[in-house]
């Protein structure tokens, strides 16, 4: 009856017809505006019929719908107000003359019915699902909320707390769950769902069950009463206000308060609500930066598709060295189940590592992720030991010693003869460059640094080093082993610090200037915690240890010259002679100590008070929370440019990405890059200039400034 690009409409019979979603030429359907004319078309010859019965919604993939096409996100929520609002309304219209078809319709969900395609199932009269199927609301997780019917349909549907905890918390849900709450008819296997949703129109036909009254719900106001009303809201308030303070992401909050006022009205006057207060979440920076992780994310995992085949991921590992990464990149290696020879020089160490391992596999057995066996098969394939028996079947060995060029030549160079000539050798160091540590070897090519983050097991991230003569073959069995792991490789050129730690190197030197000019470092922690970062410069570098902290960043810096001088006599340096050492020696910026429930807790060290009095001869000085963003702020951003300039990574994507996973970097930011494209090349070089004296991190090149005249961007 129709045959179109995304939707066939066809006869089942007589007087019964099926609406497949499957589109043509892709793996999955997506609601696109493709879709939605086709949909809309599709709508009006339906209305023309006459003696249909009932139409089954279906779809002709392995999914059902997953969502609206966050492709074309950016160009919709770039409209104005009134011509988003318009569109949306549209759109709307397209659900409700579906909804308000003269025969009962029902959904068959044979797989992820997300976001808009969510919103289709619950258009219809009734939704049946397959057990293996998957529904929920990612939208809040893109910093915007179902806005085509999804928030007043749901809470017609289901009890207003339940509707609220799926469209706030953003989580896919299970077949039994979507039944539970009632948002769907029956769950059934997958071989039965066909059959379980014309029955059910049959059922329907036949007045056994009552269709009218299940659609008349979805047009009237919520039914809850307003006791049941504030006690859903006030549920969901702290989650929402800590959402928007905290994260910067006012998504959840605003939805909160689009539904409270649009409960209570029928579905237009509701509807209206849902679209009238979008514009405040769609146009917002958080929004533009959220929809750039996804596609980021998108684009990352394609340019590293392909790159985990069977050929090129490691059988055989070994690691040198169990200390703290050492000991994580064994565990993360065996959990993944590629066996690994963990070798070391003390049977202490290998005790540790082998014990924080059972750890590590312990919580996930009492958490449910793991079977005790598959826990006992993990620990077993990490093979400790303290010669080098076995090395000839090693097809990757990671280097994790000490961070010293001699004593990691030394361990490279003996490597290099026992294993096999296949092998690919790695090293794990945070601050020597792979081409200067490649000269004690004989064949550089198969040589190339895996820079992983503490803690290895939690850490997403790792980068994946190309010296000067890294061979591409190298990198590509790097990049699979990394993949194997479950993180996210991210190929980057060798300089000193990397990305990741080269880019937070500038603000932390800010941190270390700004505490040396009078500033209280409690004060800026506390302004980048509130800014969005998981924590504090402070903090950070009590966590790191301020021993290996300093060494770090001095290596780093020296690489750079007269970009990152020496900063003479800091903080940081006082607080190491003095053994403030951080988390590690129980007190640093902080003092950390465990509280009767177990708790570990932080308290300013009274210490420190010694140390700032020694770093600032004139006094303290009063820094507000913007001049303490922007001091270092400013030199990071600006050193993200400079690596792309340099072309340390490839794409805008994979920087961005590889921030957000590495660092943390705040989310509702985007990473840096999209954090410059949303302010402006020409406003960052503004106040670069206003902090020109705080050093040589703080000037832009030339590059730079040609990028603000002609108003580029790093995203198109
Ligand atoms: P660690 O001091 O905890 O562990 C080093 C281990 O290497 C010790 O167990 C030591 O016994 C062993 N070792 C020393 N010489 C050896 C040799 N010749 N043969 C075999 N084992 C030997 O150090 P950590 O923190 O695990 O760091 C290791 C490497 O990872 C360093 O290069 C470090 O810069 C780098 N790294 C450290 C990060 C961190 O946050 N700790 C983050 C990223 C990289």
């Amino acid at each position: 009856m129709f045959q179109g690009e995304a939707i066939q409409l066809v006869r089942i019979d007589e007087h019964l017809l099926e609406l497949k979603f499957d589109r043509q030429k892709s793996a999955v359907n997506v609601l696109d505006s493709v879709a939605m004319n086709e949909w809309r078309e599709v709508n009006a010859l339906l209305k023309a019929q006459t003696g249909v019965r009932g139409l089954l919604v279906t779809s002709g993939k392995d999914v059902f719908i997953v969502g609206a096409d966050i492709h074309e996100f950016t160009g919709i929520f770039s409209l104005s107000d009134e011509a988003l609002i318009k569109k949306t309304l549209e759109s709307n219209a397209i659900l409700n003359d579906f909804e308000d078809l003269p025969f009962p319709t029902v959904a068959a969900i044979n797989g992820y019915a997300l976001g808009g395609g969510f919103e289709v199932a619950l258009s219809a009269d009734a939704r049946v699902i397959s057990e293996a199927a998957r529904v929920g609301f990612p939208e809040i997780g893109l910093g915007i909320y179902p806005a085509y019917g999804g928030t007043v349909r749901l809470t017609r549907l289901v009890p207003l707390a339940k509707a609220m905890e799926w469209i706030l918390g953003a989580q896919m849900h299970t077949a039994q769950e979507a039944l539970e709450i009632g948002a769907v008819h029956a769950a059934v296997g997958p071989d039965q769902l066909r059959a379980n949703g014309l029955d059910l129109l049959r059922r329907m036909n036949t007045g056994e069950v009552d269709w009218r009254a299940m659609r008349e719900r979805k047009l009237q106001p919520a039914v809850a009463t307003p006791a049941e009303m504030e006690s859903a809201v006030a549920q969901f308030t702290p989650m929402a206000r800590d959402a928007a303070e905290r994260q910067h992401l006012p998504a959840a909050q605003v939805a909160l308060g689009m539904i409270r006022s649009a409960c209570g009205y029928a579905r237009a006057q509701a509807q209206a609500i849902e679209t009238a207060f979008f514009p405040e979440v769609a146009k917002s920076p958080a929004a533009n930066a959220l929809i750039q992780i996804y596609l980021n994310d998108q684009a990352v995992k394609k340019i590293n598709k392909g790159a985990l085949t069977a050929q090129l991921a490691p059988k055989q590992v070994a690691v040198i060295g169990a200390g703290i990464m050492g000991g994580g990149i064994a565990y993360s290696s065996a959990f993944r189940g590629v066996p690994v020879r963990l070798k070391d020089l003390a049977q202490k160490a290998l005790d540790i590592g082998v014990a924080e391992a059972k750890r590590q596999l312990a919580r996930q057995v009492k958490s449910g992720r793991i079977t005790l066996e598959r826990s006992e098969a993990v620990i077993s394939s990490i093979q400790p030991q303290l010669d080098f028996a076995g090395f000839e079947t090693v097809d990757l060995a990671v280097e994790a010693v000490v961070e010293d060029m001699g004593v990691k030549s030394r361990v490279l160079a003996e490597l290099e003869q026992l294993l096999p000539a296949h092998a690919v050798m790695a090293t794990n160091t945070s601050s020597l460059r792979v081409s200067d540590l490649a000269k004690c070897l004989q064949q550089p090519q198969r040589f190339v640094g895996l820079h992983f983050f503490n803690p290895v097991p939690a850490m997403p991230l790792v980068e994946v080093i190309r010296g000067a003569q890294t061979g591409e073959e190298t990198v590509a069995r790097a990049r699979a082993f990394v993949q194997k792991m479950g993180k996210t490789p991210v190929v980057v050129q060798d300089c000193p610090g990397f990305l990741v730690n080269r880019v937070v190197t500038p603000y932390l030197r800010a941190f270390i200037r700004m505490v040396s000019l009078g500033a209280d470092p409690y004060a800026i922690d506390k302004a980048m915690l509130a800014y969005g970062w998981p924590m504090g410069p402070a903090h950070l570098e009590d966590v790191v240890g301020l021993d290996t902290g300093t060494r770090v960043l001095d290596v780093i810096a020296a690489g750079y010259g007269d970009r990152m001088p020496v900063i003479e006599r800091n903080v940081l340096e006082i607080m190491v002679e003095r053994g403030l050492l951080g988390q590690k020696a129980g007190e640093g910026f902080y003092v950390y100590s465990t509280n009767s429930e177990g708790k570990s807790t932080r308290q300013p060290n009274p210490t420190m008070a010694a140390v700032l009095q020694e770093i600032q001869p004139m006094g303290a000085r009063y820094f507000s929370a913007e001049e303490i963003v922007d001091c270092l702020m400013i030199p990071l951003l600006l050193e993200s440019v400079h690596c792309m300039q340099e072309k340390i990574v490839s794409s805008p994507a994979e920087l961005d990405t590889a921030l957000l996973f590495g660092l943390g970097y705040p989310r509702y930011l985007g990473g840096a890059l999209k954090q410059i494209d949303q302010m402006g090349m020409g406003e960052l070089i503004r106040r670069s200039e206003r902090y020109a004296d705080m050093g040589p991190e703080y000037q832009p090149t030339a590059a730079m400034r040609e990028m603000a005249l002609q108003d580029g961007r790093f995203y198109g």
